[in-house]
């Protein structure tokens, strides 16, 4: 038997991915930017393991066996195995590629909860089977078909995903911006406002989305490039106000588009709502940008900031969210992130 144990963090978009104009290949309908956090503090944990004797392939998630029966995991299980075998056109390791495979992944956060834990955990599965099966060279390609988000999380620090304009997929792909130290103070805070698995999946969520919304056309079309430019130049440039004010715009405009989505899908509630208002209260009172939040397909905040705003900020949310008292279904943690890379233990 072979056994390979891996981690992979979470990665946060600042310019959103959301629809996609392949579901199989898993293409998106416009490109996206995030930062890849520091696994240290949230990251799906998966081993995996090949051996002559298992009789066939099994998944268990958080303890719970789980259906292999899923076009993604099938897709990128027989696209590593086809790179395996490529690289070893000798016969050499030939069998092993053959073996049926046991896959055990734990995430240390939420799952399905709008906290990235397909991003993590599909990162985290291609980057184990790559170890176990020696595949060389970019996986983020494998990870998109996973799911989406994932791809960004193969590579550390700020990481683009492109389109890409090949019919088969194979240059819609993750992209290192900037690495994981080109911002040392840039710190994330992680605001759990609810840890329950949301009622409509992200994959569903944009599918009606794209279906039903035409302002998530004219996003995608109009608003995304011009985004992705100046985004990329205000991380360059480590210009944090351009940074919050496009990170803000664009985590609201997605929540428009779910809005606009019929029948419409709502992800943020009542205190999701309420951190918005703080963090604009907060950066009022500063007369500039001091912290931005953003929120995926769920309600919880993910809050980036310069580290010496981190204890003034977790202060007003212990103050202000205070976790012993009742939000309705609300407690609140910060975790102060750093940026950071998958990584074999
Ligand atoms: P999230 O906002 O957490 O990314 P999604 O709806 O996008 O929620 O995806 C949740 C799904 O991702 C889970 O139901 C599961 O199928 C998959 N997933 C989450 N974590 C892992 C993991 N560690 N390993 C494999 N698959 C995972
Ligand atoms: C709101 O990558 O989870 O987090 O590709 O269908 O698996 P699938 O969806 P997923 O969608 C992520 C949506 C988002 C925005 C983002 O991470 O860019
Ligand atoms: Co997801």
């Amino acid at each position: 038997m072979i056994e390979v144990t891996c981690t992979a963090p979470i990665n946060i978009a600042v310019i959103k991915y959301w629809g996609k104009r392949d579901e199989k290949l898993i293409l998106p309908i416009n490109e996206s930017t995030s930062a890849t956090l520091d696994q240290s503090q949230l990251c799906a944990k998966t081993t995996v393991a090949a051996s002559p004797d298992f009789t066939s392939d099994q998944m268990w998630l958080n303890g719970q066996e789980q259906s292999m029966d899923s076009a993604r995991l099938q897709n990128v299980l027989k696209e590593i195995r086809r790179r395996a075998r490529k690289r070893k056109s000798d016969g050499s390791g030939e069998d092993r590629v053959n073996w049926h495979v046991h896959i055990c992944s734990e995430n240390n956060f939420p799952t399905a909860a709008g906290l990235a834990s397909s991003a993590a955990g599909l990162a985290c599965l291609v980057f184990s089977l790559s170890k176990l099966f020696e595949v060389e060279g970019d996986i983020s390609d494998v990870a998109r078909q996973g799911s989406g988000s994932a791809c960004r999380s193969i590579y550390g620090g700020f990481v683009e995903w492109t389109m890409g304009t090949e019919v088969d997929g194979s240059d819609s792909r993750a992209l290192q911006i900037a690495s994981e130290t080109h911002w040392p103070q840039m710190r994330v805070l992680i605001l759990v406002v609810s840890a329950k698995k949301k009622h409509v999946g992200s994959t569903t969520g944009m599918q009606t989305s794209v279906k039903t919304s035409q302002l998530l056309a004219h996003r995608a079309e109009k608003i995304v490039p011009e985004r992705m430019v100046e985004m990329r130049r205000a991380i360059k440039d480590k210009d944090f106000q351009t940074f919050a004010e496009i990170t803000m715009k664009d985590s609201n405009q997605l929540h428009a588009c779910c809005l606009d989505t019929y029948p419409p899908v709502t992800y943020m509630t009542d205190t999701s709502r309420d951190i918005v208002r703080l963090v604009h209260a907060v950066n009022n009172h500063y007369g500039e940008n001091k912290v931005a939040y953003t929120f995926d397909a769920g309600p919880n905040a993910c809050l980036y900031l310069m580290e010496d705003m981190v204890p003034t900020m977790l202060g007003l949310v212990q103050n202000f969210f205070p976790p012993e008292q009742d939000h309705g279904e609300a407690f609140l943690t910060g975790l102060p992130s750093k940026v950071s890379t998958p990584s074999q233990e």
